[in-house]
């Protein structure tokens, strides 16, 4: 048998940061942990930037526009981009699917911006952004360092893309930073499904559980949050959830409030 060397090397990282969690169980006094190590930010942006082609494709044969209305309506998303100059931020925005989403339900135009760390993934929102009329801002950068001041935006969101990352506080962190206070956060992630284990395997993502989703949440300082399953075409079934919390008006760092509303309960 040979044995990759590469999978033996130290690293200065903990394997812990850079590897999710996939099983677990014990055995008397033995604990056994299966974790898989994930894509780096560069090899991820390259497999992106090699898969744009068809994203835009794969978003329409999931249905991920339509899927994402709901829930965007349900977070109260729509309405606070009601507000004069409203600003929105889409993180890691693919080929666009839920800035399009949003688009189709608001009557309003407000300043889309959005952020991706595969130039071709940019060129494909640029292109689906254009063919639907929506003009949008976009940026090639990484989600855990955003190219914005803080408290820029009313409403910061992501679908599909904290579950790629080994440490989502991070990126949900900067997200929290950007958003002003009274703002809206939406993310929609991968959970535990047949679906989920086939992107898990394709992608080695999380898939995020309801309490796993509202604990990140929690930990970035949010308040009264926000759930809703969601359910995606072509067979995948409910294998996602849209989380959706606020940032509090005057609070510095963590919040204490720990109001939760699981299930499609209302924001406010
Ligand atoms: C599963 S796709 C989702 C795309 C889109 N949000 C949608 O719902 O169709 C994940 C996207 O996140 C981007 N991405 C991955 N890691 C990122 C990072 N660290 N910062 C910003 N974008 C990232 C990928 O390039 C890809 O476009």
């Amino acid at each position: 048998m040979r044995i990759s060397k590469r999978r033996w090397t130290a690293s200065s990282t903990p394997i812990a940061l850079q590897s999710i969690p996939i099983a677990s169980g014990g055995f008397g006094s033995w604990e056994i942990a299966l974790r898989r190590r994930m894509h780096t930010a560069g090899d991820l942006a390259g497999l992106y930037d090699h898969t744009s082609k068809n994203w835009a494709r794969t978003s329409r044969r999931f249905r991920l526009e339509t899927a994402y209305r709901d829930p965007l309506f349900a977070s109260g998303v729509a309405e606070a981009l009601t507000r004069p100059d409203a600003r929105v931020l889409d993180c890691g925005i693919g080929s666009g699917s839920l800035s399009l989403a949003l688009a189709s339900i608001t009557t309003e135009a407000p300043d889309y911006h959005g952020i991706d760390t595969s130039g071709a993934m940019l060129s494909a929102a640029d292109a689906e952004l254009r063919r639907a009329g929506t003009v949008a801002q976009l940026r090639q950068s990484d989600v855990r360092a955003i190219p914005y001041p803080d408290c820029r935006f009313d409403v910061v969101m992501a679908a599909h893309l904290l579950e790629h990352l080994p440490e989502p506080e991070v990126a949900l962190s900067e997200m929290v930073r950007v958003l002003k206070p009274g703002g809206i956060l939406f993310a929609c992630m991968t959970r535990r499904s047949v679906f989920g284990t086939f992107v898990q395997l394709r992608w080695r993502t999380w898939m995020v559980s309801e309490r796993q989703g509202i604990a990140w949440l929690r930990e970035s300082g949010l308040k009264d949050i926000g759930v809703q399953p969601i359910q995606l075409g072509f067979g995948a079934g409910r294998a996602s959830t849209a989380f959706w919390a606020l940032k509090p008006v005057g609070t510095v760092g963590a919040s204490r409030n720990e109001d939760v509303t699981p299930l499609g309960g209302p924001l406010r």
